[in-house]
């Protein structure tokens, strides 16, 4: 991998940390930025030290969206040529679970890359807002679609017409944030949250994400042959093994992630 320049990441106890870092634009997001979040995510993934990924921003805001100043030239032709979003496919394939802890302003593709982590820690502070129309445009990284398949048609395409600000209590009333911390903690809880996960079977977290994310494309029938043959698999895992023996043995397990 080239040098990041415009993130910084590390791994501690399970845990591979990936922080925006352009806080003095408040980490608007451009596209080296983007691939090398994707990147990091791609290692991180394959990496046996790493159980769950945790995507936060430096600074005050966790993302202020997509960099302006980058896209005010583009044209439909420079867009096409670019091909931008195939970095923000790549997201869906990560296997772990990839936690957001956001804060401030989480604003257009900043909030697209929020709805695309499994799991959102909101420091209390935090607004969330889909700004692209007063700009002339609208979300593009998935947001139409992530957010009306998370809250429904009736709220998504008001806040996405009006760009009104979403409190935290809103975002957690409408079910697309999982905890409200107080900013000071928003670290602490977040590590907190995936350390809950980090220490859960690899193998079993690994197949009920990619289980769940059925459910949002799929029919209920599809999804749930689905879901049928991953349970399955897991009764190939040593942690099956395990996990149940430990409980017949009224004993603790011992998962090692085989
Ligand atoms: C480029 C940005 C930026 C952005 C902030 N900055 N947001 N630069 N792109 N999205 C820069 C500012 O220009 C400024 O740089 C510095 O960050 C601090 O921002 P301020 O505006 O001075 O801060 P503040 O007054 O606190 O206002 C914060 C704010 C405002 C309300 C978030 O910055 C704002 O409205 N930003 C734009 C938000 C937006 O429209 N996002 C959607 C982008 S479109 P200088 O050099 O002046 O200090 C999008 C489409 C996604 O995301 C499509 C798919 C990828």
């Amino acid at each position: 991998m080239n040098a990041l320049q415009f993130i910084e990441t590390s791994i501690e106890d399970g845990i591979g940390f990936i922080f925006l870092n352009r806080p003095k634009q408040l980490n608007a997001l451009n596209r080296k930025m983007i691939s090398e979040i994707v990147s990091t995510m791609e290692a991180f993934d394959i990496d046996s030290q790493v159980k769950v990924i945790l995507l936060t921003g430096n600074g005050k805001a966790f993302s202020a969206g997509a960099d302006i100043d980058e896209m005010v030239n583009d044209s439909p032709i420079t867009l096409e040529l670019t091909n931008q979003f195939a970095d923000w496919d790549r997201i869906n394939l990560i296997r772990k679970p990839i936690i957001g802890a956001v804060k401030s302003f989480v604003f257009g593709g900043g909030f697209e890359l929020a709805l695309a982590c499994d799991f959102l820690v909101a420091a209390s502070d935090t607004q969330f807002s889909f700004p692209e129309v007063t700009l002339g445009v609208m979300p593009g990284a998935g947001g139409t679609q992530r957010l009306t398949k998370l809250v429904g048609k009736t709220k998504a395409l008001e806040w996405i017409l009006t760009a009104e600000r979403i409190h935290v209590k809103s975002a957690l009333h409408y079910g697309f944030i999982n905890k409200i911390v107080a900013p000071e903690l928003l670290m602490e809880e977040a590590v907190d949250f995936a350390q809950k996960i980090a220490k859960q079977p690899p193998l079993a977290v690994r197949l009920i994400k990619e289980s769940v994310n059925k459910a949002v494309d799929h029919s209920l029938y599809e999804g749930m042959q689905f879901e049928r043959k991953n349970f399955y698999l897991l009764f190939a895992s040593g942690d099956q093994k395990e996990g149940m023996s430990a409980f017949v043995e009224k004993r603790k397990p011992k998962f090692t992630g085989g």
